[in-house]
């Protein structure tokens, strides 16, 4: 059996083209045009490709983007002030601080700093217990990305067996979260868990998220289960490189339903989903309808 490819380029072009009908929207009835304020402090080469194309993508669907590049010695009263007067922007109705921060720079304190109804990341201690007590929040982007993909697939959730690999902050604990709101059976499975390849056989959905290349074969994968991948891993390949994800492709595409590819599989719905927590976060700041569907 070979598994449909799951197209997350196609999938996140479609979502971009929703976001872009609502900002239209939003522009013409209500003379609002959302905006999006991204922090990048220092030079960190990956990080300024995300910031460059998310300031790309945000232009193209009709939003307003502003971007803040500080340098690598920027001090935290300088950062704190900078999103203070983001926070009290009203043509700001969304706010990233790029992550990682140089070392003498306390995340979480920053994160913590952003107006909630602007944390279009969901990392705000209050979005993160919003989420985990399943009331409406801003929701982090590539758990949602998944989940869209997930609920596309297969309509609904309810009740499939799903495993979730790895517990970061940033894709482990929300990806659960969500998926217990769409009352799937989840385990959480990490360095310390015993007798993983078992774990994961029982899984209907398996969302690799460990960022070790290739750790999950295709013998582990229940037949026709699906395998979400979140892994985007630079691994040499003869004099050049390239990106694998944290499952084993050749293998597990022998055995899934349904598996992402990397490239094309999940990264491209991260940005999407920025993008359209944006949109939702303008529409929550004016009291104007939602659009259907970009939103968990
Ligand atoms: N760095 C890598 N991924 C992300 C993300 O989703 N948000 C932020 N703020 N920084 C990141």
């Amino acid at each position: 059996m070979t598994a449909i490819l799951i197209d997350g380029k196609a999938f996140a072009a479609s979502i971009r083209e929703k976001v872009a009908a609502h900002v239209a929207r939003l522009k013409a009835d209500h003379d609002i045009t959302p905006g999006l304020a991204v922090v990048l402090v220092g030079e960190d080469p990956a990080s300024q490709v995300y910031v460059r194309n998310k300031g790309k993508q945000t232009v193209e669907v009709g939003m307003a983007s502003f971007e803040h590049r500080l340098d690598a010695d920027t001090s935290e009263a300088d950062l704190l002030a900078l999103v203070d007067r983001l926070n009290n922007d009203p043509s700001v109705h969304g706010i990233l601080v790029q992550l990682p921060l140089p070392d003498h720079l306390d995340s979480d304190l920053v994160i913590n700093s952003i107006d909630p109804a602007k944390d279009v990341d969901g990392f705000h201690i209050s979005n993160v217990g919003l989420l985990g007590t399943g009331q409406k929040s801003m929701v982090p982007c590539t758990p949602l990305g998944c989940l869209m993909m997930l609920r596309d697939h297969y309509g609904s959730l309810s009740g499939l067996n799903a495993v979730v690999i790895g517990r970061s902050n940033i894709v482990g604990k929300p990806m659960a979260q969500l998926l217990l709101g769409d009352s799937a059976t989840v385990t959480i499975a990490h360095s310390r868990t015993k007798d993983l390849p078992d774990v994961v056989r029982g899984a209907d959905i398996v969302v690799a998220a460990v960022g070790r290349p290739e750790m999950v074969p295709g013998d582990w994968i229940k037949p026709g289960a699906t395998v979400i991948d979140v892994g985007i891993n630079r691994v040499p390949n003869g004099e050049k490189t390239k990106l694998v994800g944290d499952v084993d492709f050749a293998s597990a595409v022998e055995v899934a339903g349904a598996i992402t590819p990397v490239p094309g599989g999940v990264g491209p719905m991260t940005i999407a989903c920025l993008l359209a927590n944006t949109v939702t976060a303008a529409c929550r700041a004016n009291g104007v309808d939602e659009p259907e569907g970009l939103t968990a």
